[in-house]
């Protein structure tokens, strides 16, 4: 079954426990931290998340768009989160980073922007429990999907199938009713959506309609037969 992850980051940062009581029966809250180098734009940091983590059940998906995750993403962990997400554009040693973040006791996942391929880090997917491929330039919410990247999905989808892996392949950026389903079908099984969450009047019926769209239109997709 599809995962839909809100992103607070479309949420009212005064409010997050609400926020997050607003999308009860998400599979994950998406937390995206920013620190106005690795992207234009700052939201927040450790303590914020671990006050997060103390107000909800939901477990706690980070986003780290952030320089220095090798530094910084253990904290993370430390703080509460359920999985880790470095971007590899970032990361001096992603294979230490991964194993660090597991050892820990969280899923550790690897993100790439659009203009990053996936092939050369074939080798590196058994390392991982999830894959983050970017749909926008990562930065702000609210952004249009970028259907380009629906090939760089299915190639993904690709290499997972090939080494047999159980591997979750996340897509984040302009997720929404008119855009999910293709996503489904290439290949992706969580979603995060922002906009169309927290922007719809009923946010935990909009999770709901999200999920059910992935649903059925991974139903038929080729990588999704037989599971
Ligand atoms: C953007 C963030 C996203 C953002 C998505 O850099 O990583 O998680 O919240 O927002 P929407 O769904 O509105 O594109
Ligand atoms: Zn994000």
């Amino acid at each position: 079954m599809a995962q839909i992850n809100p992103s607070i980051l479309s949420a009212d940062f005064a409010r997050l426990a609400d926020e997050a009581e607003a999308v009860r029966g998400s599979d994950w809250l998406h937390v995206d931290v920013m620190d106005n180098h690795f992207v234009p734009n700052l939201t927040l940091g450790v303590p914020v998340v671990e006050s997060l983590a103390r107000a909800t059940d939901t477990p706690l998906d980070l986003h780290l768009m952030i320089e220095d995750p090798d530094r910084w993403a253990p904290q993370y962990v430390e703080a509460g989160a359920g999985s880790v997400t470095f971007h590899v554009e970032a990361a001096a040693a992603p294979v230490r980073l991964a194993r660090e973040i597991r050892a820990k006791g969280a899923r550790a996942s690897m993100a790439l922007k659009p203009g990053t391929p996936i092939e050369p880090y074939e080798d590196l997917l058994p390392e991982l429990d999830m894959v983050l491929i970017m749909t926008v330039e990562p930065g702000f919410g609210g952004q249009a999907f970028l259907d380009i990247m629906l090939p760089k999905i299915r190639r993904t989808r690709e290499l997972i199938a090939k080494h047999d892996l159980e591997l979750w392949l996340q897509v984040d950026g302009g997720v929404a009713a008119s855009t999910i389903e293709r996503c489904a079908e290439a290949g992706a099984d969580v979603f995060v959506a922002g906009s169309a969450v927290y922007g719809a009047e009923d946010p935990a019926e909009a999770v709901r309609k999200l999920r059910d769209l992935a649903d059925k239109a991974a139903a038929d997709a080729w990588w999704a037969c037989g599971h």
